[in-house]
């Protein structure tokens, strides 16, 4: 199978997953990236079990709007019962690296909302020690060399992603050479540097389900 047959796998899983939860009234929180856009498709065609969705990127806002599909705005849902995405990287503890779309923050957001986490990733994904995909880190603009030099303090090498405005107006710093031993650690300090709005690591909030691709057919994984 391809990657990209497994991306569609795994979009299809999720959907399985969720459709005998779903109500009339329900708000799905969506992911960003190619595995998410395969999950927005398969959805569309179910438009009449749920409400409506939360995106995590305007990207994917008007990916659903295309299909029909109602985006409603975070403040307005409170909580929901499920958020989907993709991931760069994912552990065995379901601690990830997210944030080679740019969209790392709303990401965070929307699943910080969610009451389950379904990563939806193709074996690929998996790693032993995170940090072999640069970890992305979206920053203030006038931040960006300070955090910069921070960042080169704690071990790692920041490369500016030139050309790069996120949603929120900030610019996003991968950072190359981290061998990431404990993840939460690294998410809180990285996130304590004056001027960083949020890095991918996904660790204190990590995903609950990761339904993985592989060829022999899709892996449930449990958070333990
Ligand atoms: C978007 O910012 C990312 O977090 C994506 O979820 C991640 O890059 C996975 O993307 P693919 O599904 O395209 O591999």
């Amino acid at each position: 199978m391809t990657q990209d047959e497994l991306k569609q796998a795994v979009a299809k899983a999720a959907l399985d997953y969720i459709l005998p939860k779903l109500e009339k009234d329900s708000i799905v929180g969506i992911g960003t990236g190619s595995t998410a856009n395969y999950f927005i498709d398969a959805l569309a065609e179910h438009q009449d079990l749920f409400d409506g969705a939360v995106s995590s990127s305007q990207t994917s806002e008007d990916r659903l709007k295309g299909h029909g599909i109602p985006v409603y705005d975070l403040n307005s849902t409170g909580s929901f019962e499920f958020y989907i995405d993709g991931a760069d990287e994912t552990n065995e503890r379901l601690e990830l690296i997210k944030g080679g779309g740019a969209a790392l923050t709303r990401e965070k957001i929307v699943a910080a909302c969610a009451k389950e986490f379904i990563c939806i990733a193709d074996d690929s994904k998996m790693v032993d020690l995170l940090g072999a995909f640069p970890l992305p880190v979206e920053v203030i603009p006038m931040a960006r060399s300070y955090v910069a030099r921070e960042i080169v303090k704690l071990g790692g090498d920041p490369v500016y992603r030139d050309g790069v405005v996120t949603d929120n107006g900030g610019v996003i710093l991968d950072v190359h050479n981290l061998a990431i031993k404990s993840p939460m650690e690294l998410e809180s300090k990285i996130n304590q540097l004056t001027g960083v709005i949020t890095n991918g690591l996904f660790a204190l909030r990590p995903a609950d389900t990761l339904l993985l691709g592989t060829k022999n057919g899709v892996q449930t994984l449990k958070a333990k």
